[in-house]
């Protein structure tokens, strides 16, 4: 399966199977919260309400039902909660034309 949805935190974005779940979000314009991006500080971890991911070698330590975002492949539609909010990017700014 290639093309998935991930719900996080009640909103829900398109995702894929063979990215990431952090940097899958990032994409989607939120900014979850992460230091390392492999697997060995736990800044990235959130829980897992549904859905099934591949979860390479983390070091970091994780509750029974969390996962690391930054090397968590979502394997099914997924539904991940952080326990903050999830700040957004900011809108691209429209290039202004100069005359
Ligand atoms: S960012 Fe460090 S474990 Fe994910």
């Amino acid at each position: 399966m290639s093309q998935l949805t991930i719900k996080v935190n009640g909103q829900t974005v398109h995702g894929n199977s063979r990215e990431p779940l952090l940097h899958q979000l990032e994409k989607a314009g939120l900014r979850p919260e992460f230091q390392c991006r492999t697997g060995m500080c736990g800044a990235c971890r959130c829980k897992l309400k549904a859905g099934a991911i591949d979860q390479g070698d983390a070091m970091a330590f994780i509750a029974p039902n969390e996962v690391l975002a930054c090397c968590s492949i979502p394997k099914s539609d997924v539904d991940v909660e952080f326990d903050y909010q999830l700040a957004s990017l900011p809108e691209t700014k429209k290039a202004v034309g100069t005359n």
